[in-house]
């Protein structure tokens, strides 16, 4: 087998549906066995243990982490940061799940992952534009207090807009970023960015950015929505060790649409 997860500590947060719900059975095909799942819901597929988290909540994030890193346990492999809202809830609440929650869950478990081991992001092809706000991430990603990194996210409301494309930025940005600490401890951080995916998300993005340009990004890159399991391939690779030189890498899962933008193959939005 080029890719076996038997005997692998793995965590995932947002597996209830979509993408993380597509993963959690790649990940049972590729053989693994101790899958722990950190969500609202309990997922309806079998894993090994629930913990039931919201990542928008920094009391509940670290029970999380003292259950995951009790003293009888064994260290963590392979965390993938997947949970994700769309601008259909508030901007902080956005910015809390898809970032700041991203981040602390990631500060509680790396130094207790064990050497070897992997952290896959669920960032977004939203983020893409990072270069443009990157003095302002790392201002946040600087910040290492909650209720501080929340006051710096309410004090920038127009930088920030409506938390979506802002929040997947940062997570960018972060992968990046967080990847030397990771070599320096044996482990690899990197991240998949989707374009439009075919999930229970997904009419919520239509609601918030429009079917007309959510339509657009489908049509300008492979012509067809991606679906979870199309992206769940992406994580599952980047957790394996066939991606096992790949570090701070946000991987582009979007049939084409980004390469399509940069080459100047697109039709503009609303032609
Ligand atoms: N669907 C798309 O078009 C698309 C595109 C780019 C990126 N993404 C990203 O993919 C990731 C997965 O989204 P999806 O499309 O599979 O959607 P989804 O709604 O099916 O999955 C999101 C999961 O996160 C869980 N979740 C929601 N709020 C939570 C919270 N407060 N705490 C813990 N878990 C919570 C949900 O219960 C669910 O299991 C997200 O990070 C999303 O931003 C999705």
């Amino acid at each position: 087998m080029l890719v076996n997860f038997a005997g692998k500590r793995i965590v995932i947060t947002g597996a209830y549906s979509g993408i993380g719900a597509a993963l959690v059975e790649l990940l049972r095909q590729a053989g693994a066995d101790n899958i722990t799942v950190l969500d609202i819901k309990e997922p309806e597929t079998p894993i090994d243990a629930f913990i039931e988290t919201d990542m928008g909540n920094p009391v509940s994030i670290d029970n999380a982490v003292a259950t995951i890193t009790a003293d009888d346990k064994p260290p963590v492999d392979i965390l993938f940061n997947n949970a994700g809202v769309a601008a259909t809830m508030p901007a902080d609440v956005v910015m809390r799940i898809n970032m700041l929650g991203l981040k602390r869950l990631t500060e509680g478990l790396m130094p207790k992952m064990q050497s070897g081991g992997s952290i896959v992001n669920t960032a977004s092809v939203a983020g893409n534009r990072w270069a443009e706000h990157l003095i302002e991430i790392n201002a946040l990603l600087a910040i290492s207090s909650w209720d501080e990194g929340v006051a710096w996210v309410a004090d920038q409301a127009e930088l920030i807009a409506d938390g979506y494309f802002f929040s997947k930025e940062c997570v960018q940005v972060y992968t990046m970023q967080m990847a030397k600490a990771a070599t320096a401890q044996g482990l690899r951080m990197n991240s998949v960015c989707p374009s439009p995916v075919d999930t229970p998300l997904l009419p919520a993005f239509r609601e918030t950015m429009t079917d007309e340009r959510i339509d657009w990004a489908i049509e300008t890159g492979a012509g067809r929505v991606a679906t979870a399991e199309d992206q769940a391939k992406a994580l599952l690779f980047l957790a394996s060790d066939l991606a096992s030189y790949v570090n701070g890498v946000n991987l582009l899962v979007d049939g084409g649409y980004g390469s399509a933008l940069q080459m100047g193959q697109f039709t503009a939005l609303g032609s």
